[in-house]
């Protein structure tokens, strides 16, 4: 066998590296040493983090979570790894709103993607479900709809108080993501696109929707489409779970659907979440699909998993698809020797997952390197 080619030139990665809130900084440290040692195990490319401090606690001292002239900083980076936002004395859609939202709308990173499948070594509390009979990528639409903020309130305090939290759908948001969902589907071996929406009772922008993803099927003959209203999604995804693939749904309801699916497959440590621009003008950001979750936060048990996968759908969209792959199949292979924390049923802390996920990777460099 022939030495491993090692790149002359390997590209280096310019990252932009968030924990932000509770658990965000021990999963995001956890996911910087494994790509790290990733990095110099495999020498195909490098990785420059610049940490951000931008969270909570600078809201708190300063009175904005991103300074001036922030996001512009933001966008010499090819990628932002973010943990997660939110604290006890923050209201949450202060929180939501100054940090992440603030990034994901203004850098147009309108799809949202968030793979889920029960990974080897886990068990899905459905009775029925094992590796490989859940194996999802929901795609979720990252930029207006439901959370486009439109709306307002007036009459405070008053009896005839009033509040609108006003739907945005536009042709426009509605083709892209509806078109980059196909997009996805036709990659996957199935080829099945399943279009959620509640056009019964929402007769506005979900028909708009019904009405797009029909013309867009016609632009992609090779993939089977079919269409569920969200509240009998839900049944469907825990009674027939083998029956879907790639999903795509508005921001409220697959940001629901996506927790759901996260639950389904064991745990929301595991589940990772990409913010993408996928026309690549401003970088994308990656981030696990939990919250700060302050009920752990500081005991050294959150799961570290959600950030490596993460961290692997990162280099993914990078360019650096087979270290992806190596670190995926590096992360269930610890999984499935039990190395797991207490969400998933086990007994490890995230120091002795992330230690055992960086070993394996080590290891699986060595076998190749004997041989040549
Ligand atoms: P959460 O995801 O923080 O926690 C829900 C439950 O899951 C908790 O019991 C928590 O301990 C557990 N959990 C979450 N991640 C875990 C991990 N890696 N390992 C083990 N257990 C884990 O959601 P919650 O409680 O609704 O929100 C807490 C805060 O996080 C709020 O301020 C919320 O707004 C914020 N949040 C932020 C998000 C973001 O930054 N993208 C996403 C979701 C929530
Ligand atoms: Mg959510």
């Amino acid at each position: 066998m022939s030495p491993i080619a090692v790149p002359v030139n390997p590209p280096t990665y310019s990252i932009a590296c968030m924990p932000a809130d509770g658990i965000g900084p021990e999963v995001i440290s956890a996911g910087v040493e494994v790509l790290k040692t990733l990095a110099n195990a495999s020498g195909d490319f490098s990785l420059e983090f610049e940490d951000y401090d931008w969270s909570s606690e600078t809201y708190k001292q300063t009175g904005r979570y991103i300074p001036e002239g922030g996001l512009e900083s933001l966008k010499k980076h090819d990628a932002i790894l973010f943990g997660a936002v939110g604290a006890p004395d923050v209201p949450d859609h202060i929180s939501l709103w100054g940090l992440r939202l603030a990034i994901c709308q203004p850098l147009q990173q309108y799809a949202n993607v968030r793979p889920t499948k029960i990974f080897r070594g886990t068990q899905s509390p459905l009775r029925n479900a094992n590796t490989g009979d859940l194996d999802w990528v929901i795609v979720r639409e990252n930029s207006e709809g439901e959370y486009a903020g439109h709306g307002g309130r007036s009459h405070i305090g008053q009896a005839w108080e009033t509040a609108t939290e006003v739907s945005i759908f536009t042709r426009h948001a509605v083709e892209r993501i509806i078109r980059f969902a196909f997009e996805v589907a036709q990659k996957r071996p199935r080829k099945q696109l399943t279009v959620v929406t509640k056009s019964n009772a929402q007769r506005n922008g979900m028909v708009l929707w019904d009405e797009v993803a029909a013309e867009l099927s016609k632009e992609f003959p090779d993939v089977t489409m079919d269409k569920m209203l969200v509240d009998a999604m839900t049944c469907r995804m825990v009674l027939k779970p083998e029956s879907l693939d790639t999903i795509v749904a508005t921001n409220l309801h697959a940001d629901i659907l996506s927790d759901l699916a996260a639950a389904l497959a064991g745990s929301i440590g595991i589940a990772p979440t990409s913010n993408l621009d996928p026309t690549r003008t401003n970088p994308s950001m990656f981030e696990p699909i939990h919250g700060s979750a302050f009920d752990i936060t500081g005991q050294g048990i959150a799961n570290p998993v959600a950030t490596f996968w993460t961290a692997a759908e990162m280099l993914s969209w990078l360019g650096e698809e087979a270290a992806a792959q190596r670190l995926l199949t590096c992360v269930e292979s610890v999984c499935e020797r039990g190395v797991v924390t207490r969400d998933l049923g086990g007994t490890a802390n995230t120091k002795e997952v992330t230690e055992a996920v960086c070993e394996e990777i080590r290891s699986s460099f060595k076998k190749p390197k004997q041989v040549s």
